[in-house]
């Protein structure tokens, strides 16, 4: 492993380490260090709220929900029905100021470390296109991770995009960069068509690499491609940079607490009307284009997080004139009987909201669920139960750089938040979503 240490110190992060490996930043630290809003709302719930959830380490400590015990590997020990009135206690009567014992329904503050404070890496960039330049941006802005270098199929762009922001090498091919020693790391924004071999390029010259979404064109390049890490011992990673964002941290510890009861319902959606353009990779079956894997991923994503592995999948799409997928309706279950309703489209603007809904209450995650947004607890009577407010931030991009940079640093192989063998599942699922619709890239 080649990295380099932290180049310089990032601002304080006082934290206190919770129950086990628990990371539970100081929220007024986190915000200062990330300038990243916070709050909750109204400020004097909100105040409130923040007390309560940090002084209940019970809310960590309690069971999982049954549907994610098969993934922790967690005995469920048996939970006591709870009447609506213990739910939100009111009165002092014995009865009820020994109910009022329970954890209440508030959201945790999220444990996301900032970006700033990972180690810095040196980066390579490849094929600098659109998603490049907002990952280099989000880099060069929130994080200490420096870009070493950047190769294009062509010698100018390379140089264009070096020049426009400070990069020290360009490079007319990508195999110049995976021969630069100066490199550690290679971020692949190709379109997915060309993951599968960049990334394996990458592999092969023993660099570590960040593979942008959709991973690759199937689960049969994606299973050669982590294969191929392991063995060459390098860090793998998708950059479903969603996984890494603090608001998908508080689902996450909401789902682990089991505070939602048991999760029957999943939705999720992702539809970005784009204008027809037979020459854009959108639009190119030769480059996997089209809804589902450029889109439709994260909705896919989103239910594997919170439902784990799918048991069943049905799918049915509407191509474009070009063969591609260009709407997508996906109805996925778990073996708990839990459902996920998701849904991509090229054609309109849906609501990009995501909500998954328990026994006990749900959550709701503001349209664009993918992005810094807000999650809200909501009771079955619809009453907003508490919310979690994170700034809109174009620099959501560092949060993934940051979590391969300290992996890399510990030396693990993979991220815990984005596991590569769920990587490989999501890639079996597009392929069985793909099977319904008679989608198939040339080559394949
Ligand atoms: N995380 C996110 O929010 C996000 C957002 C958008 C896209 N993405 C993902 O990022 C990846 C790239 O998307 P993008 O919108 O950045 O793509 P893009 O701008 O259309 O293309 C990226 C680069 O790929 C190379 N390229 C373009 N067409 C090619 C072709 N026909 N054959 C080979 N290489 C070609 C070019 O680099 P050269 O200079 O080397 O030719 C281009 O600059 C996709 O996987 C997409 O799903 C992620």
């Amino acid at each position: 492993m080649r990295t380099r240490p932290p180049s310089g110190r990032g601002p304080a992060w006082p934290s206190r380490q919770a129950k086990g490996s628990h990371h539970v930043p100081d929220r007024a630290a986190w915000r200062s260090c990330c300038a990243i809003r916070t709050d909750r709302t109204p400020p004097e719930r909100n105040r409130t709220l923040a007390r309560t959830a940090l002084a209940a380490p019970s809310f960590l400590a309690r069971p999982p929900a049954p549907y994610l015990a098969h993934r922790l590997g967690t005995r469920l020990p048996a939970r006591p029905p709870r009447s609506r009135e213990t739910r939100n206690p009111v009165s002092q009567t014995p009865q009820s100021a020994a109910r009022s014992k329970e954890p209440r329904l508030v959201l945790p503050p999220p444990r996301t470390p900032c970006p700033r404070e990972a180690p810095a890496l040196r980066w390579g960039v490849l094929a600098p296109g659109v998603i490049a330049e907002r990952f280099v941006e989000a880099l060069q802005s929130r994080t200490q991770q420096r870009v070493g270098a950047v190769g294009s199929r062509d010698a100018k762009r390379a140089r264009a995009f070096a020049d426009r922001f400070g990069i020290p090498s360009a490079y007319g091919s990508y195999a110049e960069v995976l021969d630069d020693r100066d490199v550690d790391i290679v971020y692949v924004a190709s379109p997915h068509s060309k993951h599968f071999d960049l990334a394996m390029q990458a592999i092969q010259a023993g660099r570590h690499v960040l593979v942008e979404k959709a991973f690759t064109r199937n689960a049969r390049e994606a299973e050669q491609l982590i294969a191929a890490a392991r063995e060459r011992g390098v860090f793998l990673m998708e950059a479903m940079w969603t996984r890494f964002l603090p608001h998908i941290d508080v689902v996450r510890q909401v789902l682990e607490s089991g505070l939602l009861g048991e999760v029957q319902t999943v939705t999720a959606d992702m539809g970005l009307p784009a204008e027809p353009d037979p020459a854009h990779r959108l639009f190119d079956l030769g480059l996997a284009g089209g809804a589902l894997l450029d889109l439709g991923i994260y909705p896919v994503s989103f239910a594997s997080m919170v439902l784990g592995r799918f048991t069943s999948v049905t799918a049915i799409g509407t191509k474009t004139s070009t063969g591609v997928d260009g709407q997508t309706s996906v109805i996925v279950g778990n073996e708990f009987g839990a459902h996920g309703v998701l849904n991509t489209t090229l054609f309109a603007r849906t609501p990009t909201t995501a909500s998954i809904s328990g026994s006990r209450a749900r959550l709701e995650i503001a349209g664009r669920f993918h992005r810094p947004t807000t999650v809200r607890l909501i009771s079955p009577d619809d009453e907003v139960l508490d919310s979690f407010v994170s700034e809109q931030i174009d620099g959501g991009l560092c949060y993934e750089a940051a979590e391969a940079a300290r992996c890399i640093a510990a030396g693990k192989l993979e991220s815990g938040l984005m596991p590569l063998d769920e990587t490989l599942d999501i890639m079996r699922v597009l392929d069985t979503i793909r099977r319904d619709l008679a989608v198939t890239y040339p080559g394949e």
